[in-house]
């Protein structure tokens, strides 16, 4: 039998909507975030941040800075403690191969905005002031930070990143193809660079114990990283640092990976014997991990009727001098469309910036802006609606991984229902034929796609007499709803209440799971959950067994249901014992289990497991003034089963406002003589505001999932998958202009 997540089989509280559980204490500010926390000796670091891109620091003053009253030490490389990189090899969960970036190394610069020196004080004010009075004499080199500079030198990537499937191998003859279709298309896409700017700036606060151990509170998406991390750069026992984060105000992939403000308080409290705190400014933000600039090339040749005859997709990609960044941005284009004919490539170009990082559905938001435009444009050049065309073209199997068959894909009722509640059936597809007043109004669409991926996470529950129940692992909740759906998992597997149950998350001490991420969380650590909590509940049932008189005596644990706070035999209600009455006959004050939960390898040996969506988009742009109105949006997602419809909807929502802000203002802008992102902070660096947003509606088509026992697939990142290719979409529609380079301004539309 298929073991659900509740043993009642009924879903009192998954698949329900519920607030977050963690929202009173947002929005009452007893939420605290990395910056915040506090210790009686807590010192101040304030980073100083290379004014060059690429050359030495041939001199740095420290002298001025250290005069200030309040100033404790500046750190530089020439006074670096020797107590860090005790392990050179260090390599985080999530880094690509190379050699991760050592901040106060050595005298070379590789990236404009790297930390030279941090000045710490007794106050904040103090460090910001005298980090000022830091002088540093560079010896420049011209960088260089354009990689459409640096195409020919172009390589594929030498080591292969974890988790990161390269391109198949083509297969059939996809010049050959090309060359006799009747429609053909070759063109170029290109999307800005992105950084993620979540809400809390990255932060870590050390707090020197006394007695050689340490509590952090970084800014992570993941605790059990920032702890490897520090034991592996600085020589410390597990036991000695406690890393916490519970709650983020944000990540989108920047906290994936420790950051060098980590390693920064972790060095200066070790050599100053105290607590020190470094919060990083919004500017410091874009001085590391950003979503990477990626030439791309589509190419499709199809017959009259749309049938793809030949599909090509080519990327370079960008990333440093020290590590080989590597993501997933042309497989999808086959994942998503069968052709006989197919040639996938990635290769990777240096350019002297620091590392770019995964960045909300990183790769996908990148290829399948290009795939989903492109096939857009073959709609056009072959008079096809864009749903016909993809329906023409649907995949029924996995090529990209020798054609297993997908453990389900409800794509063709995404299309169906999203185009119903769009009204895409009242669409003249010919551009610039419908309009407002002086707007010109465009209807487009496209599919996203993103792995469905599940890690190996442990998670403990601890039920005590009095009917309490606590729950949790190391993961981080990003702010989207982990801790509410943990709770409702654990809740209906011991058939308790909400109130009954409270989920810990973000501390090292807790259960060992990893970073959130890659949309794997609810699938990884909702199952470690609800296989935790039914270990408990069958350690409860027999004791339940052995009570004198027990209705329960002779039963089989698999006959039992728990609900109410009660074990009952199924279909008997009359014949149960309460949870709480059971422990306390036996005299047993508390009920603990941990368990560990990882991917099926018998379902991925047959099977592929990928969330989808159909987006739909209107636009409103004024002719005269180019100035785009996103009105409306649509977005239908197959992810399987949804355990809370309120934070599911939250999280596709805030997928494709991002996906908004990629299509239409998101811009990381390079000064490439200086090797400079210019516009960094939120004055310049435009996301969307309350003001850009209207109507978007979000549906969840049914879809029956095995993947995993909870049937869950992930939401993290499909919401933003495709929103841009839909917008470009709508506004081709809209105005007749084709635009391939995102984001789409006003200067390109007129
Ligand atoms: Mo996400 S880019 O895996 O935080």
């Amino acid at each position: 039998m298929t073991q659900t997540f509740s043993s009642t089989g009924r879903d009192t509280f998954v698949g329900r909507p519920h607030s977050r559980v963690d929202g009173p204490a947002k929005a009452t500010g007893l939420a605290k975030y990395a910056g915040e926390f506090n210790a009686p000796d807590l010192s101040h670091g304030y980073v100083v941040s290379s004014a060059i891109a690429k050359g030495r620091i041939v001199a740095i003053d420290t002298a001025a800075a250290e005069a200030v009253p309040g100033v404790i030490r500046v750190f530089t490389h020439e006074n670096r403690p020797r107590t860090a990189w005790l392990d050179y090899n260090y390599q985080d969960a999530v880094a690509p191969p190379g050699s991760p970036f050592r901040p106060l190394y050595d005298d070379t610069i590789a990236y404009s905005g790297q930390p030279v020196a941090l000045v710490v004080a007794e106050d904040f004010d103090t460090a910001r002031h005298a980090a000022t009075l830091v002088r540093v004499d560079y010896e420049a080199e011209a960088p260089e930070t354009d990689p459409s500079k640096l195409l020919d030198l172009a390589y594929d990537p030498p080591k292969k990143r974890s988790g990161i499937k390269p391109p198949p191998k083509p297969w059939g003859d996809a010049s050959a193809a090309y060359d006799a279709a009747p429609i053909k298309l070759r063109e170029e896409y290109r999307l800005a660079v992105e950084h993620h700017n979540p809400m809390e700036p990255h932060a870590s606060t050390v707090v020197y114990e006394g007695d050689g151990t340490y509590t952090v509170y970084d800014k992570i998406q993941g605790v059990s990283n920032s702890q490897g991390y520090l034991t592996g750069v600085f020589g410390l026992k597990k036991d000695d640092v406690r890393v916490m984060n519970p709650y983020l105000g944000g990540g989108f992939g920047a906290g994936l990976r420790p950051q060098y403000q980590l390693f920064l308080a972790m060095l200066a409290a070790r050599e100053l014997k105290r607590s020190v705190r470094v919060v990083l400014t919004r500017d410091q933000m874009f001085s590391f991990t950003y979503r990477p600039d990626a030439l791309q090339t589509v190419s499709l040749g199809s017959d009259r009727d749309g049938a793809l005859q030949s599909l090509r997709h080519d990327a370079v990609g960008a990333t440093s001098r020290f590590e080989d960044y590597q993501e997933v941005v042309v497989n999808w284009s086959a994942v998503l469309y069968g052709c006989e004919n197919v040639a996938l490539s990635y290769k990777l170009a240096q350019v002297d910036t620091f590392s770019p990082g995964d960045m909300r559905a990183p790769g996908a938001v990148t290829g399948v802006f290009a795939i989903e435009t492109a096939m857009d444009e073959l709609a056009y050049a072959t008079g096809l609606d864009p749903i016909a065309l993809r329906l023409k073209n649907y995949s029924e199997s996995d090529a990209t991984a020798e054609g297993k068959p997908f453990g389900s894909k409800a794509l063709k009722a995404c299309f169906t229902q999203g185009a119903d509640r769009f009204g895409w059936d009242r669409r003249n597809p010919e551009p610039r034929s419908m309009r407002e007043g002086k707007e010109l109004v465009g209807w487009g669409m496209a599919t996203g796609v993103w792995e469905s991926m599940m890690m190996q996470s442990s998670a403990r529950a601890a039920l005590t007499a009095d009917g309490r129940l606590e729950v949790g692992n190391s993961t981080g909740d990003l702010g989207t709803g982990t801790y509410t759906i943990l709770t409702q998992i654990a809740a209906d597997t011991l058939g308790l209440t909400m109130e009954d149950v409270t989920t810990k998350l973000g501390d090292t001490r807790l259960a060992e799971a990893p970073v959130a991420g890659g949309s794997w969380t609810a699938a990884s650590s909702g199952t470690a959950v609800m296989k935790a909590c039914r270990n408990v509940g069958e350690q409860v049932f027999k004791l339940a067994r052995q009570m004198e008189g027990s209705p329960l005596a002779n039963v089989d644990f698999e006959r039992v249901a728990f609900t109410d706070g009660r074990i009952e035999v199924a279909g008997d209600p009359g014949r149960s014992v309460s949870l709480v009455d059971a422990m306390r006959a036996a005299g047993v004050e508390s009920v603990e289990a941990t368990e560990s939960a990882g991917p099926d390898t018998d379902f991925n040996a047959k099977y592929e497991a990928y969330t989808h969506s159909a987006v739909f988009v209107e636009v409103k742009i004024d002719e005269e003034l180019g100035q785009v109105r996103l009105t409306r949006v649509v977005s239908a997602i197959a992810a399987g089963k949804i355990l809370n419809p309120k934070t599911a909807r939250s999280q596709i929502i805030g997928g494709v406002v991002m996906g908004i802000g990629s299509a239409l203002e998101e811009e990381s802008m390079m000064d490439h003589r200086l090797g400079r992102f210019m516009n960094h902070n939120l004055g310049e660096y435009h996301v969307p505001v309350s003001a850009d947003i209207h109507d978007i509606d979000v549906i969840f088509v049914d879809e029956e999932d095995k993947a995993n026992p909870l049937g869950v697939k992930g939401l993290g990142e499909i919401g933003i998958v495709g929103t841009a290719a839909a917008v470009a979409n709508a506004v081709y529609h809209a105005t007749g202009k084709r635009i391939r380079h995102l984001p789409i301004t006003i200067d390109k539309i007129l």
